[in-house]
Order: C-alpha cells, then sequence, then structure tokens
C-alpha cells in the first residue's frame, strides 16, 4: 500500500450499471412527492416550476449518471459556500481561515443574526450567511470587483466550465437583501468582516446568483470527492487537505440546524440551497447533487433530501458504516 493510500479511508461504489439503475430509482421513486414550499422571499425564485427533479452522480473516475431535469439551469445559492469557503481556505490556509470564520455548527437557521452575538467571539461557520459573507470578504482581491471575478473563476473550474450570473436573479436578491446587509454590519461589530460591509454582502450575492445545472453540481461536488481535482479536466482546484476541511465545515453546518438529522440519515458531508439544490460528497466515491425546489422549514429540497437518503444507503455511502474484520 502506498502511503497516500494509507492516509485515506475509503471504498468503492458498486459497478456503474447498478449506479445508473438507481439513480433512475431515486428520480422515478420520488418524483410525485409534493410536499414542501418553493422559496419565495427572494422574489425570482418563486416563479420557479415546483415539478422540476434532476438527480445525478458523477464518480471520481468523472462517469456521470444522471436522472430527470439534469440540465435545468437555476441559481446556485448557498450550494456556493462550500466552494468559495474551499478557494478562501486555499488562498489563505487552513488555520488562518478557521481563524477568521469559525468551524463550529451553529443549530441555528442560516440567516440567523443570533449565531453571530451568541458566539462570544462573532464567528460562526462558512455554510451560514454570515461566515459566507465574511468568506466572500477574504476572497483576495484589494476590490469587490476582483473578489468577484476570483470567485466567479475559481466556481467555474470546479464545474469545468464558465459559469454565469443570472441577472434577473441578482437583481431580485440584490433588491431585497437587507437582512444580509445587517448581518454584514452585525459581523463588523464583532470585527468579523475583512471588507466593506455592503460591497461584501454584494459579492456573496452574486456568488449565489451564479448559474449552475444539477451536472455542474454534483461534477463540483465529486471534484471535493477527489481530493480536489476535477475529475472531468483533471485540473486540481485544492489540494487534498484543504478539501478535508471544506468537508468537515459542510458536516457541521451544510443543513443548517438539520444538519443532525441529515447526517443521521445520511453519513455524508452535504449541503442545500434555498432554490433547491443539494450537493452530497462521498470521499474518494463520488459527487452527488439533487435540484428539486420545494423546500421544508429549514429551507433544504424534501424531494433532494429523500433522493440523497436513498442513494446513500443504496449505494453504500455512508462513511460511518463498518463491517467487523475477519479473523
Ligand atoms: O443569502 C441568502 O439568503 C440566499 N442567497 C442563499 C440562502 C440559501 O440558499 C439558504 N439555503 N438553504
Amino acid at each position: 500500500m502506498s502511503l497516500a493510500a494509507a492516509c485515506i479511508s475509503t471504498g468503492h461504489l458498486p459497478p456503474a450499471q447498478r449506479v445508473q439503475a438507481l439513480v433512475a430509482d431515486a428520480h422515478a421513486r420520488f418524483k410525485a412527492i409534493d410536499d414542501g414550499k418553493v422559496a419565495d422571499y427572494i422574489p425570482a425564485l418563486a416563479a420557479v416550476p415546483r415539478d422540476l427533479f434532476g438527480v445525478c452522480v458523477v464518480e471520481t473516475s468523472g462517469t456521470t449518471h444522471e436522472a430527470g431535469d439534469t440540465g435545468h439551469a437555476f441559481s446556485i445559492q448557498s450550494v456556493s459556500k462550500p466552494f468559495v469557503f474551499a478557494l478562501v481556505c486555499e488562498a489563505l490556509g487552513e488555520e488562518v481561515a478557521r481563524a477568521r470564520l469559525g468551524v463550529n455548527s451553529t443549530g441555528l437557521p442560516f440567516d440567523s443574526l443570533l449565531a453571530i452575538d451568541r458566539a462570544e467571539d462573532g464567528s460562526t461557520n462558512p455554510m451560514v450567511n454570515a461566515g459566507a459573507i465574511a468568506a466572500a470578504s477574504l476572497a483576495p482581491g484589494a476590490s469587490a470587483d476582483a473578489k468577484w471575478r476570483f470567485i466567479q473563476d475559481g466556481l467555474s473550474r470546479f464545474a469545468g466550465r464558465e459559469l454565469e450570473l443570472d441577472r434577473a436573479v441578482y437583481a431580485s436578491e440584490a433588491a431585497s437583501n437587507q437582512h444580509n446587509q445587517r448581518i454584514a454590519r452585525l459581523l463588523q461589530e464583532h470585527g468579523r468582516i475583512y471588507f466593506d460591509p455592503l460591497e461584501a454582502t454584494d459579492v456573496y450575492t452574486r456568488q449565489c446568483a451564479l448559474k449552475v445545472s444539477t451536472r455542474d453540481l454534483a461534477l463540483m461536488s465529486a471534484t471535493l470527492a477527489n481530493g480536489g481535482v476535477n475529475p472531468l479536466t483533471r485540473e486540481r482546484i485544492i489540494d487534498g487537505v484543504c478539501c478535508q476541511h471544506v468537508l468537515a465545515v459542510m458536516v457541521t453546518a451544510g443543513l443548517y440546524e438539520n444538519s443532525g438529522e441529515w447526517l443521521y440519515d445520511t453519513g455524508l458531508p452535504g449541503k442545500s440551497g434555498v432554490s433547491g439544490g443539494i450537493v452530497a460528497v462521498a470521499p474518494g466515491k463520488a459527487g452527488l447533487a439533487t435540484f428539486a425546489p420545494p423546500l421544508d422549514a429549514a429551507g433544504n429540497s424534501v424531494r433532494g433530501q429523500l433522493a440523497a437518503r436513498f442513494l446513500a444507503e443504496r449505494l453504500g455511502l455512508n462513511l460511518f458504516a463498518s463491517e467487523p474484520s475477519t479473523p
């Protein structure tokens, strides 16, 4: 066994044909579920058809399995957070990123102000809005435009193609994001934002309005499952250690106050967004992504969670699963 192999803890996916059949099965099983509410606090999101449903798995070999509306473009929203944290972690180093942003769970909703006040030092977690706005403020670059270019370029490299801004979604959220501006100002009171608070909020708002498909998200997630190397372009986006830290913050707060329930069900690092996307990362095996707009009360896609749980079980992805050794 090589030294590198001795430092990882992963198994194997079932054969490709079986993975494809299970992805199709997950789509067929849950497509008729109509529970949940499409987000409308960002007005442009309310117009998205509620029956859209895509499921995609990209193996670390690059082999892709998909079912449903996997090519449909939607705004990435909070699913951008782990990837921006990854880029910031890579640029600043993991200890600086931890010290500036915090890595503990908040146990609170994604847009909580209380989470900032409750931590003595005002730190939160880069998976919730406060920590994500602070992460955007740390993007390299002296101007908001430079920070935005760094983020757009980095997320595009994760996706293996140029990601574009959804201008309608950006304009809609920029006109209604007073709450995020309040979060940024509160971070400033605690010395926890590292650029002009309103400009940092604007960069974060643009990041959330990048257009992706379920297929893009699965490849981005597969890059995190593949030690930071994009399985299709073969480009190294972040180093392997940084990648581990990204997965750790996803586990602690990726599904906000429901992160424990999610982990109990899937045993995987995950991240959700209010437009209906979810990614889950099976280290060494695959990236999984789902898209279905109706959300539960915490802002997590209902059908997406069901499909992810089903696939985590059937594909054997749960990180906590083990078998007794043979004597
Ligand atoms: O900042 C916001 O409120 C949105 N741009 C993103 C929030 C989000 O996706 C939370 N996810 N479930």
